[in-house]
């Protein structure tokens, strides 16, 4: 028996009312059984190789392209599209652009939808979301997939530690391709624009019709597009049609092995803000006579998680839902070593000794991560300095069933209870910056089984079915605004440092993946539901 046919998970639909609450409210619930009849749909119709579409014309159009396709990531790696970073937003837009253009150079009805101003900094306009549709007139008689990716990246600077420029893609002698976006996630929303070209190019019908939404803000938690998505599913609109909805935005669990990704952890982002002095002060002169905010903040910032990952705000963890021995039967099959771990992350320092702890750790355990001090000293060398306004910055990866509302509630009361321990005469606020819910969906759906096929075919392997600790927290918009099945179907590997210095993308996923997602489209289409 496949091993893929034990871990059972059967879904209890959710409820999605015709006017959806916009706010990120996961209505679905998901129960493991362990009766042979809620086996997934996925593996129930297998692959065989007799059912396979042809797709050998399109996979080598997709093999001889190669060079043109990495030279178009090459292109759209060179603009720094740092969301966060206010300077660069006409290089997110730029971005954007060329992605439009791109796709319109190929035929697609392409639109760059505005999304207003970004909440608190009300002079600065969003990024549009890139919106189109391929072939630009629908064929009826075909599916329609709605894929959803995003065109700006995290801020790169060489100092960071990089080994090359992180804004030119440098491709060494074993393919790998380094370049900040080149996994997280140009390549991946480039994929797609191969996959149009490649089937031009070989003279393959398009097999289905694609919707696409491209954001430029996903790094900066997703600013406006959730709006925007739950107002362009509803009838009549740009996202009415689609049967199933599918991002490319995550990654293998190591370097080998395909998966496909039913969950995500959700994602609350806070500041603490210190402040007393009127301005920055000598040390020598008000060191020992002025209370110092920085003191405060990392005593505050000290108090929220142990070395071993161990949140302690009290009562978070009862707002986890227990986990089953059915769940916990899972992980063993997970095709997961303790050293893919410790490639990805390039030392030992893991916080658990075992795979099964560590998946958890990562999937179905929230997390508490310091991220950084605003008008903190950060720069090489000495400076006897005492900051007179710090912002310490932390966020919580959130699993089922923590209500977002919930956490923030635990976490302003813990931290301004362990501010008042201190007895400081400074003053203290605590924020969140976004919140964005988490996901888990069902697998057992023809969208599954259709990528399930394609990773066969292309991989010559089964998938592993997995969640991820990151988030992307408009997937759950889709899936309430469509009502229908969201599959992530990754195009990276572990060890490729989306976020972190040197992030890469290997050539070899970049072109397996293009014909993974063009393999998918067929697989689609050939399913018997709609
Ligand atoms: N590609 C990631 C999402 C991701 C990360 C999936 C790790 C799987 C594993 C995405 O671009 C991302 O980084 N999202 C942000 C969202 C946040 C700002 C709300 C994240 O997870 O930090
Ligand atoms: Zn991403």
């Amino acid at each position: 028996m496949s091993r893929f046919l034990r871990p059972v998970l059967s879904l209890l639909r959710p409820q999605i009312s015709s006017t959806p609450p916009l706010s990120r409210i996961n209505s679905q619930i998901v129960r493991l059984s362990s009766t042979k009849a809620a086996w997934p749909y996925i593996y129930r119709t297998q692959a065989s190789p007799s059912m396979a579409p042809n797709l050998d014309s399109y996979f080598k159009t997709v093999d001889s392209s190669a060079d043109s396709f990495v030279d178009r990531l090459r292109q759209a790696v060179a603009i720094p599209s740092i969301s966060a970073d206010e300077e660069r937003r006409q290089d997110v837009v730029k971005m954007g652009m060329f992605l439009k253009s791109q796709l319109e150079g190929l035929g697609a009805h392409m639109e760059a939808r505005l999304l207003g101003k970004q909440p608190g900094k009300e002079h600065l306009e969003l990024p549009p979301a890139i919106v189109g549709r391929y072939p630009a007139k629908k064929d009826e008689s075909k599916k329609t997939i709605l894929v959803y990716g995003h065109y700006d990246v995290q801020p790169a600077e060489l100092s960071d530690g990089w080994n090359t420029e992180p804004f030119k893609l440098t491709e060494d002698s074993k393919g790998r391709m380094y370049g900040r976006g080149s996994t997280d996630d140009k390549g991946p929303v480039l994929g797609w624009v191969n996959v149009i070209e490649a089937h031009q190019k070989a003279g393959v019908e398009f097999p289905v019709n694609l919707l696409m939404c491209f954001e430029g803000m996903e790094e900066y938690g997703s600013e406006g597009l959730d709006d925007f998505i739950m107002a362009e599913c509803k009838p009549g609109k740009f996202f009415a049609d689609a049967d199933a909805c599918c991002i490319s935005d995550n990654y293998w669990l190591g370097t080998e092995k395909p998966c496909l990704t039913y969950g995500l952890r959700g994602c609350s982002y806070y500041s603490i803000e210190i402040s007393g002095p009127g301005q920055d002060l000598h040390s020598g002169v008000y060191g020992g006579t002025a209370q110092e905010p920085m003191t405060d903040l990392v005593r505050v910032m000290g108090s929220l998680v142990d070395t071993n990952g161990k949140i302690q705000i009290p009562g978070l963890y009862d707002l986890v839902a227990p986990l089953t021995d059915e769940e916990k039967s899972l992980y063993k099959d997970i095709a997961f070593t303790m050293d893919n771990l410790y490639e990805s992350i390039g030392s030992q320092t893991g916080i658990f000794p075992d795979k099964e702890s560590t998946l958890m750790g990562r999937w179905r355990y929230p997390s508490l991560s310091i991220h950084g001090v605003e008008g903190a000293f950060s720069a090489p060398g000495a400076k006897t300095v005492i900051p007179a306004k710090v912002v310490g910055k932390f966020s919580i990866r959130t699993v089922p069933n923590m209500e977002p509302d919930d956490v923030d509630k635990l976490v302003y009361k813990y931290v301004q209870d362990q501010f008042n321990k201190l007895n400081s005469k400074n003053t203290m606020k605590c924020y969140l910056q976004h919140s964005g819910k988490w996901w888990v969906a069902s697998p057992d759906h023809w969208n599954f089984t259709a990528a399930a096929k394609a990773v066969e075919n292309v991989w010559n392997t089964k998938p592993d079915l997995t969640r991820e600790g990151g988030s992307i927290p408009v997937t759950l918009t889709f899936e309430q605004a469509t009502g229908k099945n969201v599959l992530l179907l990754p195009m990276g590997s572990s060890t490729d440092a989306a976020h972190s210095i040197n992030e890469k993308l290997d050539r070899r996923n970049y072109i397996e993946g293009t014909k993974l997602l063009g393999a998918y489209l067929h697989y689609v289409a050939e399913e018997p539901a709609k």
